[in-house]
């Protein structure tokens, strides 16, 4: 799809001009001429309310919005991705995490096989496998139901997973306990295993490629610690590998009828409903799985369907756009009001910059503008009392998304009234801040009125829901999956590779048996690095 640069595209130039208009104006003057637009700029969808009208925009901004993303041709490549077109370009591949929560019995027919029935399968081998764990009937090798279930993986193979069990965890079956080993420093590994009994506890290897180095040393040392205890023959009742590499998964000793596979079409960051989901299904169980696949779809079929100025998904990516290329926003920050979502920033870390922290376009030239934002974020109201005094009254823009629920799944006297109060206070304080004038009349002394002056004029995004249920955590991560597509479009970048971490992998490859070796290594890296591995073996030995 050929498309124009984006700066020569026609809405960029009139959206310049729009920034230019907007600069000097005030969210409070925003509401004062227009009493109506906290009832107007909001939308609506799968059980999410997006409130979007304490940003910096005017209904000409939105307008124009939509027609950058229009001729970025938005619809267009939202539809290819649908159809699974290769719209990863540098890896020829498609982009169908689509396609794992599309309702069984549809079809989507990709290179001539049909996607949907194959992920159908793999769910229904998940189920059944699931179904064992719960009820105890899949045993260990001492003839003992398993209790623990540890996730080996990292990235998207680890962090969906955490994010999903952490968020779910009301839903999850408290006989069992669940821990997530990702890094490879082995205090990751010692501190989940030491207080477990290896004949209760099942490994779940998550590796998109199964060759991921961090994950492959700590599924030897799980193996080595199984085995340990209960004897080689104990890996086939303790290991099941989630992969699309089924070669390698066998190479290393797990049988593949203990494998649940997926494909090079679904992303690590993109695979948290795949497979790579076998932990959370183990954790809440089947039918809540199917439930959080159902708020994915219904979120998909209304970025799929809904149009541009009404579609949430496009309206957040088209505000991160506009915060990013034309105020020289750096950061968005996300902060969920709900304990159980304190892992949802750093699932989105991934989601949002190994997705568009990219600077070419997909044609290969150099980009002139901002491209991904860093996301960052903690669960209020703990960020109140933390970093939030900088996005009131620093000199940074931070655009920041505030997550909030009517209702707690643990209600505690009036805590939950407490918590939500602070979501609209902070939208309203960010938004409004406190005038000069305010500050004087409240009789503060004249040499700290400065210092209490609250700027304000600081965007927000608000998203209400009811609840927390499996069936909403699906139809959040899809909102942000859609959310980081709209961005990428408009941006003309490849949203789904990553060869940015590759180098780092393949030097650190190198390095390795450097500080191994029992001899002095002949050093050929720069002098920094030469000096710091010396140094580092002289620490350790
Ligand atoms: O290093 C980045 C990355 O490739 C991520 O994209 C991926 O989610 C992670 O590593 C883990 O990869 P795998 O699932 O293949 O072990």
């Amino acid at each position: 799809m050929a498309v124009t640069p984006l700066r020569e595209r026609k809405a960029w130039q009139a959206l310049q001009q729009q920034h230019g208009q907007l600069a000097g104006r005030h969210l409070r003057e925003l509401f004062a001429e227009d009493p109506q637009r906290g009832e107007r700029l909001v939308a609506e969808a799968a059980g999410l309310y997006l409130d979007y009208s304490k940003n910096l925009v005017t209904d000409e901004t939105m307008r124009l919005l939509v027609e950058l993303a229009t001729e970025s041709g938005l619809a267009e490549h939202r539809d290819a991705m649908f159809a699974g077109q290769h719209i990863n370009v540098s890896e020829d591949r498609a982009v169908l995490h689509v396609a794992l929560r599309m309702p069984a019995g549809t079809s989507l027919m990709v290179d001539g096989e049909d996607v949907v029935a194959q992920v159908h399968e793999v769910l229904g081998r998940m189920r059944e496998f699931a179904g064992r764990v719960r009820s105890g009937d899949w045993k260990g090798q001492t003839g003992k139901r398993i209790r623990n279930v540890i996730n080996v993986g990292i990235g998207g193979s680890d962090l969906g997973p955490v994010m999903a069990y952490e968020a779910l965890r009301y839903y999850s079956d408290r006989d069992m306990t669940f821990r997530f080993v990702s890094n490879v420093d082995s205090t990751d590994f010692v501190e989940a295993t030491r207080d477990l009994a290896a004949d209760e506890t099942l490994f779940i290897i998550s590796s998109k490629t199964f060759g991921t180095l961090e994950t492959l040393t700590n599924a030897t040392s799980a193996r080595a610690w199984v085995a340990g205890q209960l004897g080689e023959e104990a890996v086939a009742k303790h290991f099941v590998a989630v992969s699309t590499n089924a070669e390698r998964v066998a190479e290393f000793g797990i049988d593949t009828a203990n494998m649940f596979g997926f494909w090079d079409w679904v992303g690590g960051r993109y695979s948290m409903d795949s497979a790579i989901g076998l932990s959370t299904m183990v954790a809440i169980g089947p039918d809540n799985f199917d439930e959080m696949l159902a708020g994915f779809h219904e979120m998909d079929e209304h970025f799929r369907t809904a149009p541009l100025a009404a579609n949430l998904p496009v309206l957040m990516g088209m505000l991160c756009v506009w915060y990013g290329c034309f105020f020289d926003a750096q950061t968005v920050g996300v902060m969920p009001y709900d304990q159980y979502l304190k892992r949802f920033p750093a699932y989105l870390q991934q989601l949002t910059m190994e997705s568009n922290g990219k600077h070419v376009t997909l044609s290969g030239g150099q980009v002139d503008y901002q491209t991904g934002a860093v996301f960052w974020g903690e669960p209020g109201t703990n960020g109140q009392h933390s970093f939030y005094q900088l996005i009131h009254q620093g000199t940074k823009l931070i655009p920041v998304d505030l997550i909030g629920f009517g209702k707690t799944l643990n209600p505690l006297r009036d805590h939950h009234d407490i918590l939500s109060s602070n979501v609209f206070a902070q939208a309203q304080a960010l938004a409004f801040g406190k005038t000069e004038a305010e500050v004087r009349a409240e009789g503060t002394p004249e040499n700290v009125v400065p210092h209490r002056v609250m700027q304000g004029n600081r965007p927000t995004n608000v998203l209400l829901a009811e609840v927390l249920t499996p069936r909403l955590l699906g139809t959040l991560v899809a909102l942000y999956e859609h959310s980081v597509f709209t961005q990428g479009v408009i941006w003309d970048i490849d949203s789904f590779d990553q060869w940015g971490v590759e180098l780092g992998k393949v030097l650190a490859k190198q390095i390795v048996p450097e500080l191994e070796s029992k001899q002095e290594p002949a050093l050929a890296h720069d002098s920094s690095t030469n000096a710091l591995i010396r140094r580092y073996r002289s620490l350790k030995n």
